[in-house]
């Protein structure tokens, strides 16, 4: 039978007690971890979001009637606890525990809840697989290391709203129900019921609704802000994920640059007790592709690639040759002490870049004076030696380079850098290493659209000198946008945006929109800037990237209260599902069944 609480009150959550509470009475609530029952004495550990607390039980103490529920208790009952604080007994010491030392005593016990056992035991080290913790989330976020993240993104969010409060911004809330402006990814819709036929987007970033606060003269906004994007799902990638999202007005990138680095310095301090050091480092978009093959490096190490043209053109080795002959790029990384990895991890490399788009990978070591490798036979000396020169290689080391067109060879080099670093275990999660990426192209071609598709987002301001550009060679024209990254992690991006009218028409007209297209998608806030319009930008963090780095979590899920599976839904309440047909008259909708589907 469940007890009532009334006339007990808690006193304290559980791990907060200590030695200095020694000999005063107090009150805990919460789960049973664990009960040992010694026969004429039981141990419980008593559990809350603070953590552990054990509670002893003795029956000339506790009175006959209450052990005799203490002997009933099982996993995950709830129980509130009465009793006096002392030191363990000698030998109960456990120096893991934050209340290792302690114990209650207790003088009263109720149960005031049942439960099954759970379908798997809840501590840190489940080995439960994934898919059934996400059916039981509930449970699943009673583990303290969960209940750890989710604490410590409330910190964030709230460290993050006092800095950007003592900085002049108003948190403003823009609208779910949106209108769709496709560009970026796909959107959610939903149907609308009084306009049948017609429907709302949810926000994939609220980035027109926060320029439009700067027309309206706020100044400075911020939001936590809910996002949703119909993409495929990954280990940094929800399809419903939050922003600390910002705008300001009459600022340049400097300025938001430099807020942004201490609004980060804040929060590492605030909630890790951690000092970041300012400025953080910053490089171009060109350089950060040059050099780490990614445009968000992971800086926490070197392995840095080097351009093997000077050596490629004109060689022995016709792979190289004939791929600098026809504009494309060779490049290699120099993966330091390597040079004995044997022929079958080799091999896995090679295929790891074919995975990523490349034709081969061609490697060269050199151990002990000797070259072993797939291509120094078609290289004379003073080539071998050219190649050895510019990889900076010495004894030891192992030369991994691939030959394509620029933008493959970037990609392949910088996924093989990281895989080489896993291997060389330089991935250090407790190094937290900034970098500012600037200079971004304002544009990309999509082969699948036939058009120029703009790398950040429509809004976004051409750097003033490339402006020329648009109309010769829009493919070349840098952005002022800028992403600042964090452990080979995008952890945030944004720029200054547009505010001219005719330049917010070319750009859309360098995106392939005719005006009338222009104006059907983005009219209003054409007709917006009209009516003057100041400079402005912003920027935007991916929350649960930020939140999922300072946990040292491997997946954005593990810093999501209730989040989506693979397939973006939810195994717990099973959304999405099929509604009623009542639902589906009244929003005049009518659903296409799957082929095959009865
Ligand atoms: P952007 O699209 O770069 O910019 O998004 C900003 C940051 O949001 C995070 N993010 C995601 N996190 C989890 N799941 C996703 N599906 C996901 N998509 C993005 C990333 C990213 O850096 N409105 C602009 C910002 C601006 O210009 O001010 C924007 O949304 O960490």
């Amino acid at each position: 039978m469940n007890e009532s609480m009334a006339g007990m009150k808690r006193t304290h959550y559980a791990a907060e007690l200590s030695m200095s509470n020694a000999n005063e009475k107090v009150t805990v609530m919460g789960w049973v971890q664990k009960r040992r029952n010694l026969g004429s004495v039981i141990f419980l550990d008593i559990r809350d979001r603070s953590g552990l607390i054990q509670v002893f039980l003795d029956e000339p103490v506790l009175g006959p009637e209450d052990f005799a529920k203490g002997e009933r208790l099982r996993a995950e009952f709830v129980v509130a606890v009465e009793g006096v604080v002392q030191r363990r007994g000698d030998g109960g010491v456990n120096p893991n525990l934050k209340t290792g030392e302690i114990e209650i005593r207790a003088t009263a016990l109720r149960i005031l809840n049942h439960a099954e056992t759970p379908p798997f035991h809840i501590e840190d080290d489940v080995n439960a697989k994934e898919d059934l913790r996400l059916k039981y989330r509930y449970l699943d976020l009673r583990r303290p290391v969960l209940q750890k993240n989710l604490i410590l993104r409330h910190k964030v969010t709230t460290a993050a709203r006092q800095f950007l409060d003592k900085e002049g911004f108003l948190e403003i809330e823009t609208p779910m129900l949106t209108r769709s402006t496709p560009e970026g990814a796909r959107d959610y819709l939903v149907p609308s019921r009084i306009n049948q036929g017609m429907f709302y987007a949810l926000p994939q970033s609220p980035q027109i609704f926060k320029q439009l606060l700067m027309l309206s003269g706020y100044d400075r906004y911020m939001q936590i802000a809910k996002c949703f994007r119909d993409e495929d799902l990954r280990a940094d990638r929800q399809p419903e994920f939050t922003q600390i999202d910002m705008e300001l007005s009459f600022v340049n990138q400097e300025d938001i640059l430099d807020l942004n680095e201490r609004l980060l310095q804040y929060i590492f301090k605030q909630v890790m007790d951690m000092e970041l050091s300012l400025p953080f480092k910053r490089i171009t978009y060109k350089e950060a592709m040059e050099r780490f093959g990614s445009d968000k490096p992971d800086m926490r190490f070197g392995l840095e690639l080097k351009d093997l043209a000077e050596l490629a053109a004109g060689c022995g080795f016709s792979v190289f040759a004939d791929t600098i002959k026809s504009g494309g790029s060779v490049r290699a990384i120099n993966a330091k002490g390597m040079a004995e990895l044997p022929r079958k991890q080799i091999d896995a490399l090679t295929e790891l870049c074919k995975y990523h788009g490349a034709k081969g990978m061609a490697y060269l070591a050199v151990k002990d004076g000797e070259v072993k490798s797939s291509f120094a036979k078609f290289l004379t000396e003073t080539e071998i030696q050219k190649l050895l020169q510019l990889t900076e290689a010495e004894d030891g080391d192992l030369i991994l380079a691939v030959a394509d067109k620029e933008e493959v060879v970037f990609k392949v080099l910088g996924e093989l850098r990281l895989e080489i670093a896993r291997r060389l275990n330089y991935l250090d999660k407790n190094v937290y290493d900034f970098v500012w990426v600037t200079e971004f192209p304002l544009l990309e071609w999509s082969e699948e659209q036939g058009r120029y598709m703009a790398k950040h987002h429509p809004f976004t301001t051409p750097m003033e000198e490339d402006i020329p550009l648009l109309d010769t060679d829009p493919g070349k024209v840098r952005a002022v946008a800028y992403d600042i990254c964090l452990n080979g992690n995008e952890l945030g991006g944004g720029s200054l945006r547009i505010y001219h009218r005719h330049l917010q028409e070319k750009m859309f007209e360098a995106l392939g929109f005719s005006k009338e297209e222009a104006y059907e998608r983005f009219g209003f806030l054409l007709d917006a800037f009209q009516y003057g319009v100041p400079p402005h930008g912003g920027l935007a963090f991916g929350l649960d990237r930020m939140v999922m780095l300072m946990a040292k979590a491997d997946s954005i899920r593990e810093v999501i209260a209730f989040p989506k599976v693979k397939d973006a839904s939810d195994p717990m309440s099973d959304a999405p599902n099929i509604v009623e047909e009542k639902q589906l008259r009244e929003l005049g909708i009518q659903v296409i069944k799957p082929e095959g589907e009865k």
